[in-house]
């Protein structure tokens, strides 16, 4: 937190409700500046039934960052992806005008949950991974299916109205290995719209899982900072919202893979903090037990992933020694 704030830049993590144990907390308390709730602001979590708003868990991780003087990001107001909607969400009938209705819905809801947390919350992640990366276009959902694209513009406007203090952010996770062109593509194609729509956007959100499904070794570094330009070049701030680093693809050998993901965190990171536009650097967890790669791409090898700063024992490991390096090396914005 400190090095970063030297460089105007804003540190922090991931937290999820699951996962308060006090060691892992003081290191959080430690470390951050800034908290996002891992999965407690999603809608399945929130609206598990409709008409019925859990906002229990939410409040868990807001109260934390409150408590410790610590700024509240949120995530995310529409995940339009279906995996990741209650299933009552999937079946809704939106009646005879469902254009009408899925508006109502959708703006209702983004009302509830930004008028819940107020101004605590200083940047929402109000649309999340609406782009397929298999083809580049906005991603079929029972928003899409009655509003197309409408339903993006809506929901930024929702939240201009209901957050008006908030930085309004897109945020996804398309990457710089191999494989990520067309989904690049989208991304920016869609970043264009909502300027050339005049929706109220303010940031980009680069997820920046690196590494992912064992490509860490195929980063694309002129394609990447092209990608970035654009963005750029549209006016949009930049954040690292979920950075880890997949170590799928390198040895068992516990010294050699965190060098190998120490590496390649330096080299993504020299490269993000060149752009003075980019002020916010959040982690997808701060120590190896907690984080979703365990679960979610499990090793071949079978041993846990080594993702994150800090080891399953909360010792520092190389890669917090990276970011602090590429904190320092990084021109102040
Ligand atoms: O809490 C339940 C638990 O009660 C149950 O026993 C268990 C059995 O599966 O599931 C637990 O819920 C899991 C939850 O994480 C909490 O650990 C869900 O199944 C699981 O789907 C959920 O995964 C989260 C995933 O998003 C889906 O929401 C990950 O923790 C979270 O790290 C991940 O975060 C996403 C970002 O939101 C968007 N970008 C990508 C990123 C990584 O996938």
């Amino acid at each position: 937190r400190t090095l970063a704030a030297e460089k105007g830049i804003l540190f922090g993590s991931a937290l999820s409700a699951g996962t308060m144990e006090p060691a892992y907390l003081d290191i959080l308390k430690a470390e951050c500046g800034v908290i996002v709730p891992e999965n407690e602001f999603k809608v399945y979590v929130i609206a598990t039934q409709p008409d019925r708003y859990n906002f229990a868990p939410g409040d868990t991780i807001a109260g934390f960052a409150r408590d410790n003087g610590m700024k509240l990001r949120g995530h995310t107001l529409l995940w339009n992806k279906v995996e990741f909607m209650p299933k009552w969400l999937l079946n809704i009938d939106f009646g005879a005008n469902p254009a009408r209705e899925a508006e109502r819905y959708l703006r209702d809801y983004i009302k509830r949950v930004c008028t819940h947390y107020g101004d605590q919350v200083f940047s929402w992640d109000v649309v999340n991974e609406t782009i397929d990366p298999q083809t580049g276009d906005i991603r079929d959902t029972p928003f899409t299916r009655a509003l197309g694209f409408d339903c993006i513009r809506i929901a930024f406007e929702a939240a201009r109205e209901y957050a008006p203090k908030a930085q309004l952010v897109y945020n996804d996770y398309m990457s710089w290995e191999r494989g990520n062109e067309t989904h690049r593509k989208g991304v920016l194609k869609l970043l264009e719209t909502l300027r050339a729509k005049n929706v109220p956007i303010d940031g980009f959100g680069i997820q920046s899982h690196i590494g992912n499904d064992g490509h860490i070794k195929e980063a694309q570094h002129e394609q990447w900072r092209a990608f970035i330009d654009a963005a750029v070049g549209m006016d949009y701030k930049l954040l690292i919202t979920e950075f880890d680093v997949n170590d799928k693809d390198l040895p068992t050998d516990t010294a050699v893979r965190d060098a190998g993901v120490a590496a390649a965190a330096k080299d993504y990171l020299d490269l993000m903090f060149s752009y003075k536009q980019l002020d916010q650097f959040l982690c997808w967890g701060m120590s190896d037990n907690h984080s979703w790669l365990q679960g979610w791409t499990p090793r071949a090898d079978k041993t846990p992933q080594r993702p994150t700063p800090y080891d399953a024992q909360y010792r520092p490991k190389p890669l917090r020694e990276a970011i602090a390096a590429a904190l320092k090396a990084a021109p102040k914005r």
